[in-house]
């Protein structure tokens, strides 16, 4: 197997979208954002009024869903639903889906495919750890949590939402325990990532150490 696999992994609002997709653009590789695809199920199971308590239900819902990744879209059970999942009611409730094993085990298998025979820059939390151990390159992106909240407050307030960094800090902290607590997949750098801190840097400083990164081992 030649595919080249790229993984970036890092916190809740490191930026790590953004880079991948900038990387993936300059390689000519595919982006995979696996957080849309642990949203997509979420939305889902949402909007199937399954208790999110329950956690054989959720796995056999899990399994029977068709998810698909297209042109930077997640297609659920055929349906665009890119713009339904970035909502706080799903943000709150992966965690009910991304702690179960079995769903966990679902979707990297369906990461696998995806990488079956294409060479992709992929971004998650457990990509380089998890998902694809053997990748060539693994990048873990990170910022301190002040610097993250504050950079998701400027975000919201392009978009017109004021939110205080000491809300958005609040409900970060929580995110980040979550992810770094789970049993399975947790938040974690693989011990060969190479870690870039990206505390007063700019975009495009980050981007260029994270091409410098890859260009190394690719
Ligand atoms: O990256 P994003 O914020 O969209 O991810 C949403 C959530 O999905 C994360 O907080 C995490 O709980 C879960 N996730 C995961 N494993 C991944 C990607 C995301 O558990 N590879």
């Amino acid at each position: 197997n030649c595919v080249l696999i790229i993984t970036i992994d890092g916190p809740a609002g490191a930026g790590k979208s953004s880079i991948a997709h900038q990387v993936a653009d300059r390689l000519g590789f595919d982006f995979l954002d696996t957080g849309a695809m642990y949203r997509a199920v979420t939305y889902g199971a949402l909007s199937s009024d399954i208790q999110m308590d329950d956690a054989d239900s959720l796995s056999r819902f899990a399994a029977q869903i068709q998810l698909r990744w297209c042109d930077q879209k997640i297609l659920l059970n055929g349906i665009d639903v890119s713009d339904k999942i970035r909502t706080p009611d799903v943000t709150k409730a992966i965690r009910f889906l991304a702690d179960i094993p079995a769903v966990r085990d679902q979707l990297s298998q369906h990461m696998r495919r995806i990488a079956d025979d294409h060479d992709i820059v992929t971004e998650g939390r457990d990509q380089g750890t998890e998902v694809f151990p053997n990748a060539q390159c693994k990048v873990f992106l990170t910022a301190t949590p002040e610097e993250r909240a504050r950079r998701r407050q400027q975000q919201l307030a392009d978009a017109g939402q004021t939110l205080s960094v000491e809300e958005i800090l609040l409900a970060q902290n929580q995110r980040d325990l979550e992810d770094r607590m789970r049993a399975v997949g947790r938040l974690r750098a693989a011990s060969d990532a190479v870690v870039i801190q990206s505390d007063g840097l700019t975009p495009d400083e980050v981007l260029e150490k994270v091409l410098a990164t890859v260009e190394v081992c690719i």
